[in-house]
């Protein structure tokens, strides 16, 4: 299990390439299944959850070939067997390769995330998306089995913009008869490079990136080239780090029109927010304001980054109110952070930070990616050193976070423990 010892109160400064969107790179892998041949794609980010994915392609059958950031997946001798459970439980986005092999195989068999089954909330809008397109579900032993002879287009209209329900809905409409029409679909950048992805693989698309989504089903599709456009939430947690630690950073290669409302919440804690020739640049010299913000689906405020805004809000000079409308169990890293002395008090899904005028370090743990990360700023913005334990949830969504961290001059160390094995 590695630690980061984080020695707090040094501004960030400088500047810090951002990598691959991992919420992109995920879902281009799952796509190249549709086409045989090899499909390189480029930028993907080096950790783990694209790690795990490359398992899930390599079981299917894919031989995938990573070199620097360019993966390049040749998905000619994919065949349609179980995803097991044990990489199913690592990440749950492996799910998401049931759209891509209905549309190839008319046939998928993938573990159940845990704590779900077909009826659960986790998993409802995909499994009735995909059924509205003619696949039949069963589960047994686990797992969930989808069949469809010959998938056909469907109008299907979700609950809610659910990000992983709409791409798995437009993975399988690609291929089916007719025509498809997502309604209330979800609007995220990645899911927009995800339909270009497959644009480029010969797919019919209209209305990407509004709540409308029109799809003309096609009979084949070819390997494809692309480059992952850049991780909005990798920027956004170094935009909060600079801005809590009282620093200047430019963020290499951010899409400042991914970003609006999270550079307009900073701005209006007290940051100032500039294009730059290769990048965005972000700073905070005095104590933030305090800022109120609600998390929705995009283009409204990522729930990815709520634990780092509750991060650098806690040192806030007054009172703000989040409120997290995506997850319902996004708040459980705030005892964490008042280990560290903020103050923050949470009801339902509304959290009130009183701000403190400095976080003291504590021995505290990575919950998940992001709450991990808010710690992370947290300690950054601490008197003391602080330990945070359970860094592998880090790793499973920031590429070099601590060396990037360094870079930027920050004093961030990992330390590992190993395991003594007596006999
Ligand atoms: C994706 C992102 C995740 C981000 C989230 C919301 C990836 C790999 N992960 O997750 O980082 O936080 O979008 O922006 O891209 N829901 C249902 N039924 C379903 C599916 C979802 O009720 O069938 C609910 C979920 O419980 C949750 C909400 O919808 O409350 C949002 O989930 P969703 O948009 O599907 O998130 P993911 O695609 O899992």
């Amino acid at each position: 299990m590695d630690r980061l010892v984080v020695t707090g109160g040094t501004p960030l400064s400088g500047s810090v390439p951002i990598a691959g969107a991992k919420n992109s790179a995920l879902k281009l892998m799952a796509a190249a299944l549709l086409a045989p041949g090899r499909s390189v794609i480029h930028n993907v980010p080096r950790i783990q959850d694209c790690v795990t994915m490359v398992e899930v392609l390599e079981h299917l059958g894919a031989a995938p070939a990573w070199t620097d950031g360019t993966l390049m997946i040749d998905a000619t001798d994919v065949t349609p067997r179980e995803t097991p459970y044990e990489l199913v439980s690592r990440m749950r986005a492996s799910i998401l390769v049931l759209g891509p092999l209905l549309a190839r195989f008319g046939h998928a068999r993938v573990a159940m995330p845990g704590g779900c089954n077909i009826g659960s909330r986790q998993i409802d809008l995909h499994v009735r998306g995909l059924e509205k397109m003619g696949a039949q579900f069963h589960s047994e032993h686990g797992f969930f089995e989808a069949t469809a002879q010959g998938l056909r287009g469907a109008v299907i209209t979700l609950d809610f913009p659910s990000v992983g329900a709409t791409e798995n809905a437009l993975m399988a409409a690609v291929a089916a008869r007719g025509t498809t029409v997502i309604e209330n679909a979800a609007r995220e950048p990645e899911l927009v490079d995800l339909a270009s992805f497959l644009t480029g693989m010969g797919a019919s698309i209209e209305g990407v990136g509004t709540p409308t989504i029109e799809i003309e089903g096609v009979d084949a599709f070819e390997p494809v080239e692309h480059t992952v456009i850049p991780d909005r939430v990798e920027v956004g947690t170094f935009a909060i780090a600079a801005c809590a630690t009282g620093g200047s950073v430019v963020l290499q290669g951010a899409r400042a029109d991914h970003m609006d409302l999270v550079f307009s919440k900073l701005a209006d804690a007290g940051a100032d927010v500039g294009i730059t020739e290769d990048g965005v640049a972000v700073s905070l010299r005095s104590r933030p304001n305090e800022v109120d913000l609600v998390t929705l689906p995009y283009p409204g405020f990522p729930t990815d980054l709520q634990p780092q805004m509750m991060a650098f809000l806690a040192g806030a000079d007054g009172t703000s109110i989040v409120t997290e409308n995506v997850f319902e169990s996004r708040f459980m890293f705030v005892d964490e952070l008042n280990r560290m002395g903020a103050d923050i008090r949470t009801e339902g899904h509304h959290a009130v930070i009183r701000g403190v005028e400095r976080l003291s370090a504590a021995p505290v743990r990575a919950l998940d990616i992001r709450a991990g990360a808010a710690m992370v700023i947290a300690a950054l913005a601490a008197d003391g050193v602080t330990e945070i334990e359970d860094m592998y949830h880090v790793d499973r969504g920031y590429q070099d976070f601590e060396a990037k961290l360094s870079l930027l001059g920050a004093a961030a160390r990992r330390e590992r423990e190993l395991s003594v094995a007596f006999s």
